[in-house]
């Protein structure tokens, strides 16, 4: 199936109102429409000062906003061809994360967007949802490319998009609106061609390195994202890995390491995080990731 016209883009969502996609991980078992019976769920997880953050959501987020996006946006959406959104649940049918497709096109592109409920965080349910959805995408609606967008430092969600597959691109300046303000985002695309998900060498690149003087830690934090994403070029700002070279004595950070990655080659980028820090933890904090990159993940490095 492949689309051309708008009418094509509508003939499949049409389907999609009765579309159950099975999912089987994460203890997630299916993605469904959005019903009533899901809004005392989405109530709680949306009121969430993690989800008001990085999402356009209603803050603070009411009955009456669940109910307006489940019997009027999300249906809406399936008949203008804006939207189509799915509730991932457990066993008992229970919410554990919404995820959606935004900016439907009849040239064969999407956005997705998504969230889960704080008692169901970081246990791969997002990752699982958003791969199910993306195959969905391709499958049966037959889009060609879907585009993952997030506020810059939003790492759980980059780890997500990244988990389910798709290829970091980098950074778009004012690329994404929220709260009323057009700011900068990361942004990267899975194809329908692309191998899922991509064999990554991210989860592997959060460990702590000792280099004598120096001890490296992963950055995972927003605000330490947000610390590296200022102190290093815009095309880093989506790395591999990420970590902060710290004094192994004070414990102080006096400069952040990347390392960059195309299919089976990486880069190591470093810098100095302040006009008082220690001019030897840059180089120390490449050559530590070099060695790390060349011996533990195998990447042909410059
Ligand atoms: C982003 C979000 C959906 C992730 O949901 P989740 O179900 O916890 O995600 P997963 O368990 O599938 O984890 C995905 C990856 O993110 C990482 N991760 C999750 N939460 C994290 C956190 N708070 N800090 C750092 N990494 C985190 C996980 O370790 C995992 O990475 P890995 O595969 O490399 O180990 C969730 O944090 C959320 O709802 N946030 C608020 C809404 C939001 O930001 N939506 C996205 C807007 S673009």
């Amino acid at each position: 199936m492949r689309i051309d016209t708008h009418a094509d883009l509508l003939a499949g969502l049409a389907d999609a109102a009765e579309a159950v996609i099975p999912v089987g991980a994460a203890g997630v078992h299916q993605l469904r429409q959005p019903t009533p019976a899901d809004a005392p769920g989405f109530v709680l997880a949306c009121n969430d000062a993690t989800a008001a953050r990085w999402t356009e959501l209603p803050a603070p987020y009411d009955h009456s906003h669940a109910m307006d996006f489940i019997e009027r946006m999300a249906p809406r959406g399936l008949v203008d061809g804006s939207m189509v959104a799915f509730t991932a649940t457990d066993e008992t049918d229970d919410v554990l994360a919404v995820v959606s497709l935004h900016r439907l096109t009849s040239d064969g592109t999407a956005d997705v967007g998504f969230w889960t409920a704080p008692w169901a965080r970081r246990r791969g349910v997002a990752t699982a949802a958003l791969h199910a959805l993306a195959r969905w995408a391709f499958e049966h609606l037959g889009l060609r490319r879907l585009t993952w967008r997030a506020l810059v430092g939003n790492i759980a969600s980059l780890h997500t998009a990244t988990g389910a597959g798709f290829v970091p691109a980098g950074t778009q300046r004012a690329g994404l609106r929220h709260r009323e303000a057009y700011v900068n985002c990361w942004h990267a695309c899975l194809v329908a061609a692309d191998p899922q998900p991509v064999d990554d060498v991210r989860p592997r690149c959060a460990v702590e390195i000792a280099a004598g003087a120096w001890q490296l830690q992963p950055i995972v934090a927003a605000e330490d994202a947000l610390v590296a994403e200022a102190a290093l070029p815009v095309s880093a700002c989506l790395p591999a890995g990420l970590w902060a070279v710290r004094d192994a004595v004070t414990g102080h950070a006096d400069a952040v390491t990347a390392l960059l990655v195309a299919d089976d080659r990486g880069w190591v980028l470093s810098v100095e995080t302040g006009a008082q820090s220690d001019p030897s933890a840059a180089p120390a904090g490449s050559a530590a990731v070099t060695r790390y990159a060349r011996r533990a993940l195998g990447l042909q490095l410059p």
